[in-house]
């Protein structure tokens, strides 16, 4: 294990024990019948953060279609949103540091969403995802001058999208679904990535916890997307590549749809299982053909 790797792994290790990682569990995924997938040769434990798992997904999954459903809520980090995308940034202004100062990054900023979740203490996205990279570079050693912070934090404004995510998006439209963010993100950054990556034309709406001042995985937050959309809850399909947080939605009883990009990633152990496992957001529109 190299440095930065290993770094990140001690802490994440030292992290509470919520600090989410790899896989919901596709293994409920009734509908689902797996195709050929890579061997797990890779560490899964922190693969959910790995840049690696953004390789082209593997093809060929059949899928059962999905009824019923009226309407996509998508998870925006991660999702739709690269947030490995700042890593040449990172690299650029921390040469040799830039992979592991961006996956301390998203790590705390997950972590930081959790714990406040827990403690009570609502703080937005925007100010958590600052603090996060306050306490990473903090624990890289790296001088993070005020200069640096906010161009790494603009660059949270314009990350760029999954090549799926257009066409996906496009192909969902098309066949008249409605479609939203529902994210963690305070809103206008929620806005202003969409906008970057030429997506907010075809969303018909951008909700945000902010409604609810409180983070992934409460049922508070997924319960906003039915109540928005004005679909029945058992009509929404809430799409994430974050494991933990398709856990969540399958939790509060939305169907669920994991864009499992690594297929060496593993279920996640929380009791709850994504009904519908896919490899891309472009897989989803043959599901819900009528
Ligand atoms: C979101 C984070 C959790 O967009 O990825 O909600």
């Amino acid at each position: 294990m190299d440095t930065s790797r290993r770094t990140f792994v001690k802490t994440v290790g030292a992290a509470a024990g919520a600090l989410p990682v790899a896989g919901a569990g596709p293994a409920a995924a009734s509908a689902t019948i797996r195709g050929p997938g890579r061997p797990a040769t890779e560490p899964a434990a922190f693969d959910f953060l790995d840049p690696r798992r953004h390789q082209a997904a593997p093809a060929g999954r059949v899928q059962a279609r999905a009824e019923g459903i009226e309407a996509f809520a998508f998870d925006a980090y991660g999702t739709l949103f690269d947030v490995f995308s700042v890593t040449a940034l990172c690299e650029e202004l921390f040469p040799g540091n830039g992979d592991a100062l961006a996956q301390r990054w998203r790590a705390k900023q997950l972590q930081y969403s959790l714990l406040r979740s827990l403690m009570g203490r609502h703080r937005d996205f925007w100010l958590v995802t600052g603090d996060a990279l306050v306490n990473a570079a903090a624990g890289l050693g790296l001088d993070l001058t005020p200069a640096r912070q906010d161009r790494l934090m603009e660059a949270y404004l314009t990350l760029v999208a999954f090549p799926d995510v257009r066409p996906g998006l496009e192909a969902l439209k098309a066949r008249g679904l409605k479609l939203a963010i529902l994210s963690n993100g305070e809103p206008r950054m929620l806005e202003a990535a969409a906008r970057s990556a030429g997506i907010g034309t075809l969303l018909d709406d951008i909700i945000s916890v902010e409604e609810v001042k409180i983070f992934k995985v409460s049922p508070r937050v997924y319960n906003l997307g039915p109540e928005r959309l004005g679909v029945d809850r058992s009509a929404l399909g809430f799409v994430s590549s974050n494991a933990w947080d398709v856990a969540g939605a399958a939790s509060a009883g939305l169907t669920t749809f994991w864009i499992q990009r690594l297929e060496a990633e593993p279920p996640e152990e929380l009791g709850f299982e994504a009904h519908h496992v896919v490899s891309a957001l472009t897989d989803l529109a043959p599901l819900v053909e009528a």
